[in-house]
């Protein structure tokens, strides 16, 4: 995984390089660095942990050039210290690196075979020490031996070199990791994506699976894996140029917890006519009535929110639902057919796992449907039909706005297929609109009980293990609930369906452990509230959320927050809210870096 980018400018280039690290620190933070090239000589600069480290590494030894690459980290081959940051380099050239080499280790025996001096556990370094054998040994140019060791490495890569003696001059490749290149007055850039580059330039060209480039100043020429020169159109992008602020809040999780109305309203206004009480899908071409299975796949809290929309899709337009996590769809063999539908899930639109899902789709002939929050992404670009939320940068690791926005696009797209396929009435498709634009205002209301989680949340911060129960489309959001408490507060946590707990995780319940209970007044409700009695006769501690009436009818429990009432077959937007809460103050109560936890990156772009 992990963030590049890739400057050759007119003024030094390291603040300019540093400034697009910034933007691309969602994909990884483990450690960063720079390298350009000063009247060919190479220099770099590398610091271990958080991009502002390395900022204070170049503010106490600044470094020159017009020319760099840089590079933000998510370790997957070796720990994140600094020996393992990129930039690699060699006496002849720096290199970058987003992705995994898979056969790395057969390449690196080759080349200690050899005599070359690894100075590092990445995967990486062997790129760095690959192209340089061939400079060295079989005196090839620059170019002939980047495009050399291309056809050697296996897996997927994004890879950016700076070359000793050219000032003029990087070389990047694209093979399953996202790469864009970007054409300024006098200045060529390369980055991970377009919001990297939207400081510089807003003219942005999308590398194709398997091209390679070669960049100089004045202009930039794309090859393909075969080698043959190819043009790929330049797209004005819409990416942002400024940077997200947290307005006044402690943490960007705060701030896009409290968006949700808002971001929500603007996501429905996107498939809500408010007058006639319809939903009105963009043209897409996406054809519902053909369909007889829709599979359903995505990674995290999108996965969770395709689980939710699973009961949506086979309630209201009656097709059946396969949903998989996008890193085991492909390993399960589906039988496809010619009717099947896919639909691809992605806040960021850049996850690597969903993105290869989508592809062995591909080659089974699926109609594709996207839902991204990124329009510009590698996902949106490869699907048929592409559905957006507005939910605006979600910068905070842990989903949240993302989510409930998924969720709410999703709940118009499964009505729009009922209606397509004649089983939902107009007055029921009338009944559900009407609740959808509630949602905004519901989930307004649901914040209100901030104070309350905060104070249940310094009690749960005491837990070293959780649980997290639900019945019917409340089972899923159990799991993302679990999700969000372990991503932020490192707190043990799980989501059991509630009818479920009796077949083993029963067996963990004792007076330490509690267990959140979601259970909104609904068909459901007495069922999942008997399994609660359940934990109850076993001392744990429940944690009802349900609404005034389910409140009351539960009686005495260890804790409880009132949610707001919402119609049940959208309370999992509206209990999102709590459940997000919850883990937000569990999180900030035990002083973890909330919006950057450990570990995780917000975009995953290795399988
Ligand atoms: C990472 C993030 C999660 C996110 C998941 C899928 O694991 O930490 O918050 O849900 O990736 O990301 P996507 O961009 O595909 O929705």
């Amino acid at each position: 995984m992990c963030g590049i980018i890739g400057i050759l400018g007119s003024d030094a280039v390291a603040p300019a390089i540093l400034a697009g690290l910034r933007r691309l620190e969602y994909r990884g933070y483990d450690s960063a660095g720079i390298a350009t090239v000063t009247n060919g000589c190479l220099d770099r600069r590398r610091a271990a942990g958080k991009l502002a480290i390395l900022e204070r590494t170049l503010d106490a030894a600044p470094l020159s050039g017009l020319s760099g690459i840089g590079h933000t980290r998510w370790a997957t081959h070796g720990s994140p210290t600094e020996e393992n940051a990129h930039p690699h380099a060699t006496d002849r050239l720096a290199l970058v690196h987003n992705g995994i080499i898979e056969n790395f280790s057969e390449l690196r025996k080759e080349l200690l075979a050899k005599g070359y001096v690894f100075a590092s556990e990445t995967d990486s370094e062997v790129c760095a020490q690959l192209i340089t054998a061939y400079l060295q040994e079989e005196n090839l140019s620059p170019q002939d031996a980047f495009a050399k060791a291309l056809t050697r490495l296996r897996g997927a890569f994004a890879i950016a070199v700076l070359f000793a003696g050219e000032d003029d001059l990087i070389l990047c490749a694209r093979r399953g990791s996202p790469l864009a290149l970007g054409r300024g007055e006098d200045e060529i850039f390369l980055g991970s994506d377009a919001y990297a580059l939207a400081p510089f330039t807003n003219r942005v060209t999308y590398l194709q699976d398997g091209d390679w480039a070669v960049l100089t100043r004045s202009k930039f020429t794309i090859y393909d894996a075969k080698n043959q020169s190819v043009k790929r159109n330049e797209t004005i992008s819409l990416a942002m140029n400024t940077i997200v602020e947290k307005e006044g809040y402690r943490h960007f999780m705060a701030k896009e917890i409290h968006e949700q109305p808002d971001v929500i309203a603007h996501t429905l206004s996107r498939y809500l006519n408010p007058e006639s009480k319809t939903v009105c899908l963009p043209e897409t071409g996406l054809d519902f009535t053909t369909f007889d299975r829709l599979t359903i796949s995505a990674c995290g809290s999108a996965y969770y929110a395709g689980l939710i929309a699973k009961y949506w899709f086979e309630r209201w337009a009656k097709i059946p639902v396969e949903i998989d996590v996008a890193s085991e769809l492909r390993y399960r063999d589906v039988p496809y057919t010619d009717n099947c539908g896919a639909l691809f899930i992605s806040q960021s639109g850049e996850t690597a796992d969903t993105l290869a899902a989508l592809r062995e789709a591909r080659v089974h002939h699926q109609k594709i449907a996207a839902l991204v929050n990124v329009a510009e992404s590698s996902i949106a670009r490869e699907a048929d039909a592409v559905f957006t939320i507005d939910a605006g940068p979600e910068i905070g690791v842990a989903s949240t706005k993302a989510f409930t926005c998924q969720l709410a696009a999703l709940a118009c797209i499964a009505i729009a297929a009922g209606r397509a396929r004649g089983n939902l009435k107009a007055e029921e498709e009338g009944r559900l609109v009407s609740a959808l634009l509630e949602i905004p205002r519901r989930i307004a209301e649901a914040l209100k009980s901030s104070d309350a989680i905060k104070e249940i949340a310094n009690e749960i911060a005491k837990a070293t293990d959780v649980l997290y129960i639900g019945r019917g489309m409340n089972f899923p959001l159990a799991l993302e609930g679990a999700l969000k408490l372990k991503e932020i507060s490192y707190i043990h946590a799980e989501g059991y369906a509630a009818g479920e707990l009796k077949h083993g995780p029963i067996a963990l319940i004792d007076k330490s452990l509690p267990v959140v209970v979601l259970a909104p007044h609904d068909r459901h409700f007495e069922k999942t509230v008997s399994n609660m009695h359940e934990v109850m006769a076993r001392d744990g501690k429940a944690l009802l959320i349900s609404d005034k009436k389910g409140l009351a009818a539960a009686g005495d429990v260890w804790a409880s927050i009132e949610m707001p009432d919402t119609d049940p077959d959208l309370s999992p937007i509206v209990y999102a809210a709590a459940v997000q809460l919850l883990a937000y103050f569990t999180a900030t109560r035990k002083g973890t870096d909330v919006d950057q936890p450990r570990n995780l990156a917000k975009s995953v772009t290795v399988e």
